[in-house]
This record gives structure tokens, C-alpha cells and sequence, in this order.
């Protein structure tokens, strides 16, 4: 049998390599403590779970649903944007239900994306953006997030060359790894220059509800000009805990929401109907449960940035989303870094270069493991680094 060559050069799934050497491990009776996946370890919120199960008895969602989702859930999509975030969207056409935003990502470049067209991607970046566009015949162009520009791409530095023949180009904001965030200035100069060279804009968002320290992370469709180029993916995951349920939202753009519900509905047959009443259920009923589970990764955060500091790592305080990125010593690989930790104090951090060459240098750690592993995790690095550390 020959695979063919879209699936020949594709790299490894990073997370998937890493749940592997979890694994491994854990059957040798080891107890690793993951600090590697953005997975909320807090439970879905309760008053969400019981209209599932409420809905999941009803004969009328156990047939085909709509790839476009019940006009409840776009409905529910719209007024819960319009109370967040003050943006107004047209229910039928500019809100389109996803089966987790990672479906849409993954989706949306084969909208806008022929063979030897260019997107612009950031880097260190979430890894679908660049394998969507290759899977789709694109090439990308990688815009470095550095720490000297907050971790926002330098759009002054994109060639004429890159930008003439970009398509589209991915931002996403609160970012993962960096968790670094972005105000209206830069997302305004990101709708300038996507009219300037005409390409579309997608905004990946799934971290605005988890913030810390009272902030309030932006929509891209706030400034002025957005709808015009872009497309927002949302989700209920990060927000409701709901990672597991595969529902998330793509808004914005009527063109490009049509094209994308134009792919989508000769691959998909859109969301299991309990889920999309259930998904309503988190929307509408109050959202004290983010404040809490913010709360939650505050403290955590807080914990894991002190020791981080007192291991000697750089590490920048996150103002949103799930992660710390600590710049690891000089005279390492992030992925050897990585492999020394594990091997040392069986926890798993994810090297920076898992999202791109620019992450080299660095090493991601996500807040989602529960409170006890997170002590336990944390005092088995301040042992390993008081003893030497990678020096060692
Ligand atoms: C930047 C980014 N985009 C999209 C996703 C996918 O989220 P969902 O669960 O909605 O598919 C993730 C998940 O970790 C993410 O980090």
C-alpha cells in the first residue's frame, strides 16, 4: 500500500508523540505528571451536563443534524457575542457552528487556499494552521513572534514577495504558547494589511474567557474594518471546559462563513444535537463558572511562575489562555531540555519547537493539571534544578 505524499510528509502530531511517552511510562509504574496539553482538568460545569443528558433522551436529536447547527445555537452565538464583546452578527449568516474550532482551522484553507498560493502564519504557532495550509497545496510563510514585539508578528517584515502572493494569513490571540495578547492597535494594522493585499484574515480565539488579573481579551471583529476581511474561530472548550464535547463556532465574514459551510457540508454532518442544545445551555446560564475556573489557573499560575523564576528560567507573567512560556538556559535544545526533565523528574513540558522553529529556546507549560500534580510537579522541578538541574 502507498500512502500518499500529503500524509508521507507530514510531521508527527506532537501531542500524540508526547501522550505516547506518557504512556510508556505509566506502565512502567511510574507517575508522570503532564504539564504538556491545554486540557482543562475541571470538570464541565453541571447545569450544562444535565440538559445533555436531558437532550440526549429526546428521539428528535438522535437523527441527522444540519451541517449550519440549529438557528438556537447561532442564535445563542449572537447574543452572547453582542454581551461580550459588543460586536453585532447576522444569525444566518455570519455564525457557523463547528465541531470544535480545530475542525474549522483545519478547514477553512482549503477555502482560500490553491496549490502555490501563500499563508502567513506565526511561529511558534498552533501546528494546524501550517499543515491545513500543505494539506491544501499552500505554502506557508512563517512570521516569527519574538519577545522583543510581545510576541506579535512584525507585519513591516513580511516580503512583497510572501505578501503579493499570500491568501490568507493566521493570527490567534490570547496565544498559544506564548500567551502573549493582542489590543485593537495591532489587530487595526492586521486589517489594514489584509486590505492593502487583499487576502482574508482568521483569527483563531478560543482563549478570550481565560484571563487573568481582571483582563478582558479582545474579539478581532471589534475594530473597525474586521468583517470586512475575517473570520473568527471560537469555542465552548477552553471557556465551558468542553474540550471533550467537540463544539466550537466560526463568526464573522459572510463570504468567507459561506465558504467555509460550502466545504464543510460535503465532508460533515454537523454537531450532535444534544451537544448544540447543551452548548446554548452554557452560553445563556450565568458565566460566573469562568470567573471561577479563572481563579483556578490564577493561583496555579502563580505557583508555577515562582518556581519557574526561582529555577532561573525567564518567564513572563500571562495576562490570558493556559500557558507559561519559560525561555530555558543557553547551551540547550528546548526538545533535549524537555528530555532531561522527563527523564529526570518524570514531568512532561513541551518543547517550544513542537510549534516551530521559533520556538526554539523555549519550553510551554499548561495550567490544566489538577492542584495536587501541579504541587507534586513543581516541587520534583525545584529538586531537580537545587540539585543542578540540566547541568547536572
Ligand atoms: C490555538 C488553538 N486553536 C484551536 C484549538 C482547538 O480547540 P477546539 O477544542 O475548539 O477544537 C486549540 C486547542 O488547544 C488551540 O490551542
Amino acid at each position: 500500500m502507498r500512502v500518499s505524499r500529503r500524509i508521507e510528509q507530514l510531521p508527527p502530531y506532537l501531542f500524540v508523540q508526547i501522550s505516547r511517552k506518557i504512556e510508556e511510562r505509566r506502565k512502567r509504574g511510574e507517575k508522570v505528571i503532564s504539564f504538556a496539553i491545554g486540557d482543562p482538568d475541571i470538570p464541565t460545569p453541571g447545569h450544562i451536563v444535565d440538559r445533555l443528558c436531558r437532550e440526549a433522551r429526546a428521539p428528535a436529536n438522535h437523527r441527522y443534524p444540519e451541517t449550519y447547527g440549529l438557528d438556537e445555537v447561532r442564535q445563542a452565538v449572537v447574543e452572547w457575542y453582542h454581551k461580550r464583546f459588543g460586536v453585532a452578527l447576522d444569525r444566518d449568516k455570519e455564525v457557523l457552528p463547528l465541531i470544535g474550532s480545530k475542525e474549522g482551522v483545519g478547514h477553512v484553507a482549503f477555502c482560500f487556499i490553491d496549490p502555490g498560493d501563500v499563508a502567513l502564519i506565526p511561529d511558534p504557532g498552533y501546528p494546524v494552521y501550517s499543515v491545513s495550509t500543505m494539506f491544501a497545496g499552500g505554502e506557508p510563510y512563517l512570521m516569527p513572534l519574538t519577545e522583543e514585539n510581545g510576541f506579535l508578528p512584525d507585519l513591516e517584515k513580511v516580503p512583497a514577495e510572501a505578501a503579493r502572493r499570500a491568501k490568507m494569513m493566521w493570527i490567534n490571540y490570547p496565544n498559544n504558547p506564548t500567551g502573549a495578547v493582542a489590543e485593537g492597535d495591532f489587530f487595526e494594522r492586521v486589517v489594514s494589511f489584509a486590505k492593502k493585499h487583499d487576502i482574508v484574515v482568521c483569527h483563531d480565539a478560543p482563549y478570550t474567557e481565560v484571563a487573568y488579573d481582571g483582563y478582558r481579551p479582545m474579539s478581532f471583529l471589534q475594530v473597525k474594518g474586521a468583517m470586512d476581511v475575517g473570520l473568527e474561530f471560537h469555542s465552548w472548550s477552553k471557556s465551558y471546559n468542553m474540550t471533550g464535547w467537540r463544539i466550537g463556532m466560526a463568526v464573522g465574514n459572510a463570504e468567507m462563513r459561506d465558504a467555509l459551510m460550502r466545504f464543510k457540508s460535503n465532508l460533515d454532518s454537523g454537531i450532535p444535537q444534544a451537544i448544540q442544545l447543551a452548548a446554548i445551555e452554557a452560553l445563556r446560564v450565568d458565566q460566573k463558572c469562568i470567573a471561577d475556573h479563572n481563579a483556578v489557573y490564577q493561583s496555579r499560575r502563580d505557583r508555577m511562575l515562582k518556581v519557574l523564576r526561582e529555577m532561573g528560567l525567564w518567564v513572563q507573567t500571562p495576562r490570558a489562555a493556559l500557558y507559561l512560556w519559560a525561555r530555558i538556559p543557553d547551551g540547550y535544545t528546548s526538545a533535549d531540555y524537555a528530555a532531561r526533565i522527563l527523564d529526570a523528574t518524570g514531568v512532561v513540558v513541551t518543547p517550544g519547537t513542537g510549534y516551530g522553529r521559533h520556538g526554539e529556546g523555549y519550553i510551554r507549560l499548561s495550567v490544566t493539571a489538577a492542584d495536587a500534580d501541579i504541587d507534586e510537579g513543581l516541587s520534583r522541578l525545584l529538586a531537580w534544578s537545587r540539585a543542578g538541574g540540566a547541568g547536572k
